[in-house]
């Protein structure tokens, strides 16, 4: 049996203007935390002209959409354990590298993650939504050594398949090396993150997904809580845009994100589900 998860009789509902309004809004504080990979700055004593982000989401739209790292995303996918999603990616991306070649223009959360992880070299990672660990797994593939911090719910049978829990996520860490601290955070993410940032205001976090709540009230309110904790030159992931059971992501996207002049933002809406990024600029 084929089963399309596509065709779910069930989208999420797309809101409509009047509850968009109703979102919540990020609300960003002074003196944000510097990622310096990507920022320039000048020397004592000379005037910083520009904003301190010298590269912004374009500059590594590029990788994030090349073969070469599709190929990497399939060494980092063959050592997790597989599940059907997984199996069904990896020949998805074979196939793709076996017919266009160098010519194939596709990005995921993994190929978006892999990339930015890379650029980057996080000191700190925040994940909500993580199933079984494939995108917190690439974040650590490329930087061993990262601090990361996990919000999920585990529900059960999600998108039709296991969701077993923090100590499987843990022995998937194992399998790329990470070497840093991890911890998990059980429970809904509308009460979870916002009592996290309640206890820790400092926080700041160079890398950021977001792929937890499908709604697009609560996806929102998952980008409102976490995005004033982004570092300036950091990066935020957002996955599912142009998903076609949550048809309504894409235009979270736009308004809490890719629309503010705040960010660089890359949408990839081509083919798969669709994937965005943004560097955080000021
Ligand atoms: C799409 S999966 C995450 C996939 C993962 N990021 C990856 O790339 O492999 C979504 C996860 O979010 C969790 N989730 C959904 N709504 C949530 C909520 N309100 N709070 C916390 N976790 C939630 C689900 O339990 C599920 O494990």
């Amino acid at each position: 049996m084929i089963r399309r998860l596509f065709r779910q009789p069930t989208p999420t509902p797309v809101s409509t203007p009047e509850e968009r309004a109703g979102w919540a809004k990020p609300v960003y504080g002074k003196n944000p935390a510097r990622c310096d990979a990507v920022c320039y700055q000048a020397v004592p004593g000379e005037t910083e002209w520009y904003p301190p982000v010298m590269a912004g989401a374009e500059t590594f739209s590029f990788a994030c959409a090349s073969a070469e790292t599709l190929q990497d995303a399939l060494e980092v996918m063959q050592k997790l354990s597989p599940d059907d999603y997984t199996r069904y990616l990896t020949k998805f991306y074979t196939e793709g590298l076996n017919r266009f070649g160098d010519g194939w223009i596709y990005a995921d959360i993994v190929t978006v993650l892999l990339t930015m992880s890379r650029v980057l070299q996080p000191r700190r990672y925040l994940e909500i939504g993580v199933r079984r660990g494939r995108s917190v797994c690439t974040v650590a593939s490329q930087t061993p050594s990262v601090d990361i911090v996990l919000f999920d719910m585990w529900m059960k049978g999600y998108a039709g398949m296991e969701n077993p829990g923090p100590d499987f996520v843990r022995e998937e860490l194992k399998k790329v090396g990470h070497e840093g601290k991890a911890e998990f955070i059980d429970g809904n993410s509308h009460i979870t993150v916002k009592k996290y940032f309640a206890d820790n205001p400092d926080a700041f976090f160079d890398l950021i997904t977001v792929d937890g709540d499908h709604t697009d009230p609560g996806a929102a309110e998952d980008l409102a809580d976490v995005l004033p904790h982004l570092s300036v030159g950091g990066a935020i992931v957002f996955d599912d845009v142009c998903h076609p059971v949550h048809p309504g992501l894409a235009q979270v996207w736009r308004t809490q994100v890719a629309d503010d002049p705040r960010f660089s933002a890359w949408t990839f809406a081509d083919a798969g589900y669709g994937v965005g990024f943004a560097i955080r600029k000021h």
